[in-house]
């Protein structure tokens, strides 16, 4: 499932527009079935929480407040399964913090807590969304191209754990964190301070340990949050 990265591959089929198209036409006899009413919501869902992560990671939290206001603002789903019902209220819930967090510090706290809900709705719905994540490798590259392709890539798979949920996906994204290389001379040059971005560097030493040894959904989240603390406080440095 390849959606996560934006512009790559066709990855998981644009379910909305494929819904849209086949409605269109007069009647639909070939090609795939048309998806479940549910999956078709769910894959707005899913653009509305890779809009928020895209947010995060720059720190832009009107974008961030807008695309949980996006999930929040969704109809009822109809035919979900027994007991889904209070989790899409947690859902709702929690997607009404963000809009109204004070801070970006906190929306960034909250940010990985709502993918965690969407997870937690799909493990107890049976849903194994994990399946659909694509085995990948972990970019290379150089300088800026490099910082950004790897890290952005890492945290792609890290919110795929917490929304699958699925354990493949959070620890390739673990594997991905930043390493030295990820904080080159030319990330230097473009922040303009060496010890800010040494002192970021050293600090995902610590981070990716917790991430690796991090044991449930609620911990990793609480990680997840703090990574993406330390990215956007240095692209809106
Ligand atoms: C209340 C329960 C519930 C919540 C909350 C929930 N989901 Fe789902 N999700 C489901 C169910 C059930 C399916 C399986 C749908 C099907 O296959 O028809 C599903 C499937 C999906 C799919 C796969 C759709 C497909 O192609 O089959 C995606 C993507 C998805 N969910 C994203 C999300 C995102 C993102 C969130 C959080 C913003 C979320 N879901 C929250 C229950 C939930
Ligand atoms: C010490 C500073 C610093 C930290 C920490 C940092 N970045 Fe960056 N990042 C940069 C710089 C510099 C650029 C180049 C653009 C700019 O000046 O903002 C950049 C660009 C990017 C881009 C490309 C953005 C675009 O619009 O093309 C992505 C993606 C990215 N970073 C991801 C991350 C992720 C994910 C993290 C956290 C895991 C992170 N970065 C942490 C400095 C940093």
């Amino acid at each position: 499932m390849d959606v996560f990265d934006r512009g790559a591959g066709p990855g998981l089929p644009p379910l909305a527009a494929l819904a849209v198209s086949c409605a269109l036409l007069t009647g639909c006899q070939s090609g795939p079935p048309p998806p479940s009413p549910i999956a078709t919501e769910m894959y707005v869902h899913f653009e509305a929480i890779r809009d928020a992560r895209e947010a995060a990671v720059m720190g832009d939290l009107g974008a961030l407040r807008a695309a949980a206001m996006a999930v929040r603002e969704r109809g009822d789903v109809a035919g979900l399964p027994e007991g889904a019902g209070p989790r899409l209220a947690d859902l709702r819930g929690r997607a009404r913090a963000i809009e109204e967090s004070q801070s970006l510090e906190e929306a960034l706290r909250l940010a990985p807590v709502l993918v965690v809900d969407c997870g937690s709705c799909h493990q107890a719905s049976g849903v194994d969304l994990g399946q659909r994540f694509a085995r990948r490798t972990i970019p290379e590259g150089e300088g800026i191209d490099r910082h950004a392709q790897r890290l952005g890539w890492s945290v792609n798979r890290l919110w795929e754990g917490l929304l699958g949920p699925s354990e493949p996906a959070w620890s390739v994204g673990v594997d991905a964190l930043p390493d030295g290389r990820s904080f080159g001379p030319e990330v230097i040059e473009a922040v303009g301070d060496r010890d800010r971005v040494l002192m970021d560097r050293d600090r995902f030493d610590g981070l990716t340990a917790r991430a690796r040894s991090a044991e449930d959904w609620d911990q990793r989240a609480l990680v997840l949050g703090e990574i993406l603390q330390v990215c956007a406080g240095c692209h809106i440095r």
